[in-house]
């Protein structure tokens, strides 16, 4: 049954587009780069900056790394944020979550300067996802998701939308999105969490159910009608010792059993995965593009507008 949304071939055409547009930005002189900092040890922060890092490369986008001990205090951030704020050859700063608990993730990501915020994570970011100001930043994950429903050509205007999760990174600018007036948008979303009184009676209407909820194999077969779109945000990682590694990552989707239901359903790993990453590098694109003046089709958001 080849029902499957494949992430991995969608953000490949991303990165190629990605390409030719840093391409020309080379050509006028301009070197795109960009910043990640990582604080702390993290296993999976480690591996998720390492692929950023590598596809950047790849692109031609200079990218580098700083990496600061776990006991980093929440000032020492601040100053490398603002020297990278201050830097003309880093057109956009990536910081990693999740940041060590001592640490305020508001304060950090309120400080890096609006226009070098390829995470969308600043509040004047949000602000902007809210008021439909094509000028931001859209966070990488949820854009990254939407990326995948238009280039799949599901049908979006008037969909019933059920987005599981509420969290700052998915579900809430998800929604946000789902909900713009644009003939790429225009949908009627729930949005469901913890306290929903009644999940499964939600997902049953659903024509698209993005499941962004961090529980996994939450989303079971009896919960989705027969024809639906589902889209697996899920990245849990379950203590396994038949395994070499001792864990196993695991979706918000019970795949196995809800596959059979759904016009579309992502793989997981390959379906949203690869997009967050080719969303990245292209808002690193856009922010260099802005930064020197250009005006591409691409770095003017046309999700946001009618
Ligand atoms: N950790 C998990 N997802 C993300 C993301 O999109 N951006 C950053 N900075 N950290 C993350």
């Amino acid at each position: 049954m080849n029902n499957l949304i494949d992430g991995r071939a969608i953000a490949a055409d991303i990165h190629q587009e990605t390409l030719v547009r840093v391409s020309a930005l080379k050509h006028q002189g301009i070197q795109p780069g960009l910043a990640f900092v990582r604080v702390g040890e993290d296993p999976a922060s480690q591996v998720y900056v390492g692929m950023k890092e590598k596809k950047a490369r790849e692109l031609g986008v200079l990218s580098h790394t700083t990496v600061l001990p776990e006991t980093t205090t929440q000032t020492e951030l601040l100053v490398l944020i603002a020297r990278l704020n201050a830097d003309p050859h880093c057109h956009g700063i990536l910081v990693q979550a999740p940041l060590p608990r001592h640490i305020d993730a508001a304060v950090i990501y309120s400080a890096v300067l609006p226009q070098k915020d390829v995470d969308g994570f600043h509040p004047i970011n949000v602000g902007r996802l809210m008021l439909g100001d094509a000028g931001g930043f859209l966070p990488c994950t949820p854009v990254g998701v939407h990326e995948l429903l238009v280039r799949s050509r599901v049908p979006l205007n008037g969909a019933e939308v059920v987005v599981l999760g509420r969290g700052n990174i998915v579900g809430k600018p998800m929604a946000a999105i789902l909900i713009q007036k644009s003939s790429r948008a225009n949908c009627t979303v729930t949005l469901c969490h913890s306290a929903t009184r009644d999940i499964a009676a939600h997902c049953r209407r659903a024509d698209v159910i993005i499941a962004a909820i961090g529980v996994p194999e939450f989303l079971r077969a009896d919960m989705v009608r027969e024809g639906a779109v589902v889209i697996d945000v899920g990245v849990n990682r379950l203590s396994d010792p038949s395994i070499k590694s001792g864990t196993r990552l695991v979706g918000d989707v019970a795949f196995g059993e809800v596959q059979p239901k759904c016009l579309w359903i992502t793989p997981n790993p390959g379906g949203v995965g690869p997009m967050t990453i080719a969303m990245l590098l292209a808002n690193t694109a856009t922010a260099a593009e802005r930064q020197f003046g250009f005006f591409s089709e691409k770095s003017v958001d046309a999700r946001l507008r009618p």
